[in-house]
């Protein structure tokens, strides 16, 4: 049978910080108040106005393919988990097939908020068990600060930018994504989305002054049924593949808040020492926490580790993956 397995990782996160400090001169917050409800101490912003998502995805694609010593024309498939693409259309995708000079590869933009990457994952993951393609790009980025409202204390406290890839290669000896399971349910739409700047309300002066291209969330709902949702799919995925907690040796979590992550991780029965939690630096780069994660674990893991990727975010949109990790350390030619 045939896995996609993660054969290397790739990472791009902009130079700039925000502070908790930075944010206490924007609004009425606290560095007391973000770290005990969110645990974020800091995020990066894309500062430099001529770059966007497609600039961060490229760079971490790049960091794989100088890795692994990958000409850009192996690549088959590009696949980019985003809400903040560069444009409507192109795609993401497109721009960085590209920027790497991949010209033997298609992809396209998936949106699925913070599930962005999780579900390119699933997908990329079908096309390498159909042997439709040999070697995919599969990454998750925003730029989150281009749909901030930096005068809303409940969302721009949360948000950072970043960008993460992976690279999918076919497997025969069971190493890779072994299993997912995702949700959606649109009747939660409202709670977390961006109004503005689509087909329904396209950019106006009226959609401008109502601050509709910014990310609005009502962030209590969106807490619960985090929590609620992450625990439960990863809990699913774990029981239909015969695991407890004492077999993973990784939960990699959506880090949307160091609570929700918390709460999931003691519903699964997995100790935090054995969860990726990188928040308190990066903040929530909503489709580029997964990969972020494993970039930031890479060193420490070992072939035959057992992780377990949750996500939740807008959409509704969750889900979990099991994988079964296929190298040790830091990826290399190859
Ligand atoms: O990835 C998926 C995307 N989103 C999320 O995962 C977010 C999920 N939600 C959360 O993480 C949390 O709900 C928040 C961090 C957004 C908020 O934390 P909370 O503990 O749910 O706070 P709250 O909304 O219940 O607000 C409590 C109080 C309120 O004041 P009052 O009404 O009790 O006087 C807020 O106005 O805290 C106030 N508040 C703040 N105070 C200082 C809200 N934001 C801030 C702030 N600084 N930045």
């Amino acid at each position: 049978m045939i896995h996609a397995a993660i054969t290397a990782v790739g990472h791009y996160l902009p130079e700039d910080r925000l502070t908790n400090a930075d944010l206490e001169k924007l609004v009425d917050t606290s560095d007391e108040w973000i770290q005990s409800r969110t645990g974020i101490k800091e995020r990066r912003i894309l500062r430099d106005p001529t770059k966007a998502t497609s600039y961060m995805a490229t760079k971490a694609c790049e960091m794989i393919l100088e890795r692994r010593q990958i000409n850009p024309e192996e690549i088959d498939t590009i696949l980019v988990g985003t809400v903040t693409p560069d444009m409507l259309f192109p795609s993401t995708a497109c721009l960085v097939q590209a920027n790497l000079g991949a010209s033997n590869a298609w992809g396209f933009d998936i949106s699925a908020a913070c599930s962005g990457f999780l579900f390119a994952l699933t997908t990329g993951a079908k096309f390498i068990e159909s042997g439709h393609s040999r070697k995919v790009l599969v990454i998750g980025a925003d730029k989150m600060s281009s749909i901030m409202d930096y005068t809303d204390r409940t969302t721009c406290i949360i948000f950072g930018d970043g960008a993460g890839a992976v690279l999918l290669e076919p497997d025969t000896d069971g190493f890779g994504v072994i299993d997912s399971i995702e949700h959606v349910d649109g009747s939660y739409g409202h709670i977390l989305c961006m109004k503005g700047g689509g087909s329904l309300h396209p950019p106006s002066i009226a959609t401008v002054e109502a601050r509709m291209h910014y990310l609005h969330q009502d962030g209590k709902s969106v807490f619960k049924s985090a929590v609620k949702g992450m625990a439960d799919v990863a809990e699913r995925v774990m029981i239909k593949n015969g695991l407890t907690g004492s077999d993973i040796r990784f939960l990699v979590p959506h880090q949307a808040n160091l609570r929700i992550v918390g709460a999931t991780a003691s519903r699964l029965g997995i100790s935090m020492d054995k969860v990726m939690m990188n928040i308190e630096y990066y903040g929530n780069t909503t489709a580029g926490t997964l990969p972020l994660c494993l970039a930031d674990w890479e060193e420490q893991l070992r072939k035959g580790d057992n992780l377990i990727l949750a996500a939740f975010g807008g959409g509704f949109t969750w889900g979990a993956s099991y994988v079964k990790w296929a190298y040790d350390g830091i990826a290399g030619p190859g």
